[in-house]
């Protein structure tokens, strides 16, 4: 688990901690008040932990609420970020930086090497959050994308093995 708040701001922040099937409805909701996201149903959350290589991490705010999630899966030494979202009320505070960030030192420990995702071309914020943390963009998939119909933009990230 980790806590963490931003130097100059008084509010209590969010803690990280590994995703469990209890969260699962609270991250479908989350994810279902936040268009830009993968809309999975709460069942698939659920069931996530039996699939082989998923992995979730969630920010908890001080009362309880979910604040965010992060959702993957690695394949060997590749992992692909499937989804991540934060509370609207709640964003531009360093959560997502915080749950991509929490998620980058899990991969790298697990002997990760590639991290890539998926996302609207139209997700200035979103693209935004990966570029700051030295995703590049590798393509794009025209018309990848249904309701609205939108090309995806590909990016990723290479990681490099923890120094011994
Ligand atoms: C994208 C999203 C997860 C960002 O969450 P967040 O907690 O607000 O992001 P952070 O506060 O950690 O921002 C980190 C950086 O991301 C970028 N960023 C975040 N929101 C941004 C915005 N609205 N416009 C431009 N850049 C933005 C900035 O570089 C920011 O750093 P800064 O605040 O120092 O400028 C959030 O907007 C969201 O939940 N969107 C809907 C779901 C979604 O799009 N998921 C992505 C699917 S691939």
């Amino acid at each position: 688990m980790r806590s963490f708040r931003r130097m100059g701001n008084i509010r209590l922040m969010p803690t990280l901690r590994p995703f469990a099937p209890p969260d699962a409805t609270a991250v479908a909701q989350l994810a279902a008040a936040s268009p830009q996201a993968a809309q999975w149903s709460e069942a698939s959350y659920a069931q996530l932990r039996e699939s082989g290589g998923y992995a979730g991490w969630v920010a908890v705010a001080p009362d309880g609420s979910l604040a965010g999630f992060i959702i993957s899966r690695t394949i060997t030494t590749e992992a692909e970020i499937l989804n991540l979202a934060v509370a609207s009320q709640l964003r531009r505070s360093g959560i997502a930086a915080e749950l991509l960030a929490f998620a980058l030192e899990n991969f790298t420990l697990a002997g990760v090497r590639r991290v890539y995702l998926e996302v609207r071309a139209s997700n200035v914020p979103a693209i935004a959050l990966y570029e700051k943390h030295a995703f590049v963009i590798t393509g794009t998939r025209p018309n990848y994308y249904q309701y609205p119909t939108e090309s995806a933009v590909l990016m990723e990230k290479l990681l490099t093995a923890p120094k011994s």
